[in-house]
């Protein structure tokens, strides 16, 4: 799976896309990250990629045309990737989506507004829009970081075995909450680890861990 991300900052999202499973997936060729800098398409000399408010009130907006010689970039490298804006105007993103997402043939390429906001035309070039909890962040980068995570964590090879099962599963977002676990020492200050994972019993072991899957309080 091709990933590209639109941002003003790459140095917020190299990182996390170097380091454990992610660099992973990609050093195996399970996906391929690319980052789009929005500054390249920015307007002028001065490359602005930003502007006030038609009506007034505080901030800069993110301009439509920056982002559209952006996207049109991006979709020459990918053209059914399917474009993705994490905005706390979306709708919840959840593990169902992450799972449509990872079985789908399509590319992604996601966008990282910043600032106080953009312009509402920006939503005619995107398929979805996603808000990742009912909270407001300063930009788009670590939403889209947290979509790009849940998506690839599920492709194939990614997480091993592990992950595909779940993909293929019926499982649905509440049960997406896993249950506890616990590792070496048995005992910690005082507390021990639940009986029923020393008892070797696996039939009981299944059973107690489906009774403690936390639902979603939503
Ligand atoms: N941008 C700023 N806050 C956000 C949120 N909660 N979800 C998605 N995009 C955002």
């Amino acid at each position: 799976m091709k990933v590209q991300i639109i941002t003003l900052f790459s140095e917020v999202i190299e990182p996390y896309l170097s380091a454990s499973m992610m660099w992973k997936a990609s050093k195996n060729g399970q996906a391929n990250f690319e980052l789009i800098n929005l500054r390249d398409f920015g307007l002028g000399p001065r490359r602005q990629v930003d502007d006030t408010p038609y009506g007034g009130g505080d901030g800069m907006l993110l301009m439509v045309e920056p982002l559209t010689a952006a996207i049109e970039k991006a979709k020459k490298a990918s053209p059914s990737a399917k474009v993705i804006l994490p905005t706390p105007r979306g709708r919840i993103y959840r593990q169902s989506d992450a799972k449509r997402l990872a079985a789908s043939d399509n590319d992604l390429i996601l966008i990282c507004p910043r600032y106080e906001g953009y312009d509402e035309r920006i939503t005619s070039l995107v398929d979805e829009q996603f808000c990742i909890g009912n909270y407001v962040l300063t930009g788009g980068e670590l939403p889209a970081l947290a979509i790009i995570d849940s998506v690839v964590r599920l492709l194939p090879g990614v997480l091993g075995g592990e992950a595909s099962a779940e993909i293929e599963s019926f499982q649905d977002d509440d049960q997406a909450v896993e249950f506890p676990q616990y590792t070496r020492p048995e005992v910690w200050q005082g507390q021990k680890v639940p009986e029923v994972l020393l008892s070797g019993n696996h039939a009981e072991i299944t059973k107690w861990r489906n009774q403690q899957i936390r639902k979603s309080t939503d």
